[in-house]
């Protein structure tokens, strides 16, 4: 690596917690492969067949009892907890494995932004507040779908982002963006934008920007370096190398 870096962005994907057990969307028997897109991840879909979607992430939600952050969540928590300069880590993840390794979460101060949203939250579309949630969505036959906690109306939807819809916080991530001088991107795609088109925009920017990731991404040719491997391998070294 170049010199020390004093203000870093980290964007992290799905390849981050798949050595947790958490299945990626876009491999060999992912989710995208088991779950069509426009049934289960877009508005259009939600109003066509809510029990089907709010099943999908209650199921994607259960299945976060079953998994631990891995060595990767961990030595980004280290550098969160460690990095003398500013840091954010930049998450189209909705589990909840950056924070349960100790990483800083809040909407505003917090150095972990979920932009894509959280399984653990619930977004009423009455009143629009959003809620910390842990149980499931769906309708069961005595009590029908649960009520919001702030507005009482059973019109509770996962509180994700989906398809056409915009990610949270993008106003903060390019003011972060503009203030960093490193980009790292780790076990993301780049299939999905805005999030695919951040590293673009940090080397427009003129920030340094480093690629970990299993395999090289769709972007991987816009990265200044790009290391090959696992996250739980990669992410700790890298983190060894900034604390240093
Ligand atoms: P993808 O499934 O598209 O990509 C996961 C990436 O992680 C791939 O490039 C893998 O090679 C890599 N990978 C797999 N295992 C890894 C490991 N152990 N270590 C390092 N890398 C590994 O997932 P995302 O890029 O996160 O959005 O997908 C982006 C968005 O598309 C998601 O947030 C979701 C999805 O549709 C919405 O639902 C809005």
């Amino acid at each position: 690596m170049n010199r020390k870096p004093s203000s870093i962005v980290i964007l992290t994907g799905a390849g981050i917690s798949a050595e947790s057990g958490i299945d990626t969307f876009r491999s060999a028997g992912g989710l995208w492969e088991q779950h069509r897109v426009e049934d289960v991840a877009t508005p259009e879909g939600f109003a066509r067949d809510p029990d089907l979607v709010l099943g999908f992430y209650d199921m994607r939600r259960a299945a976060l009892t079953g998994v631990e952050p891995n060595a990767a969540h961990k030595a980004l928590a280290r550098l969160d907890a460690e990095f003398a300069g500013d840091l954010l880590i930049v998450t189209q993840n909705v589990d909840d494995l950056h924070e349960r390794a100790g990483a800083q979460i809040g909407l505003e101060k917090g150095r972990v932004l979920h932009m894509h949203g959280e399984l653990k939250s619930a977004l009423c579309t009455s009143c629009e507040m959003r809620s910390p949630w842990d149980a499931p969505m769906s309708a069961n036959e005595e009590a029908g779908r649960p009520p919001c906690p702030v507005c009482q109306a059973p019109t509770l939807r996962p509180d994700v982002v989906w398809f056409g819809e915009m990610p949270y916080q993008m106003d903060r991530i390019y003011g972060a963006l503009r203030s960093a001088d490193l980009f790292v991107s780790i076990g993301t795609s780049g299939a999905v934008y805005p999030a695919a088109g951040f590293v673009r925009d940090a080397r427009e920017l003129g920030v340094r920007t480093l690629e970990l990731n299993l395999e090289r991404s769709e972007g991987s040719h816009w990265f200044h370096e790009s290391r090959q491997g696992k996250a739980g391998e990669l992410v700790p070294e890298w983190v060894g190398e900034v604390l240093e």
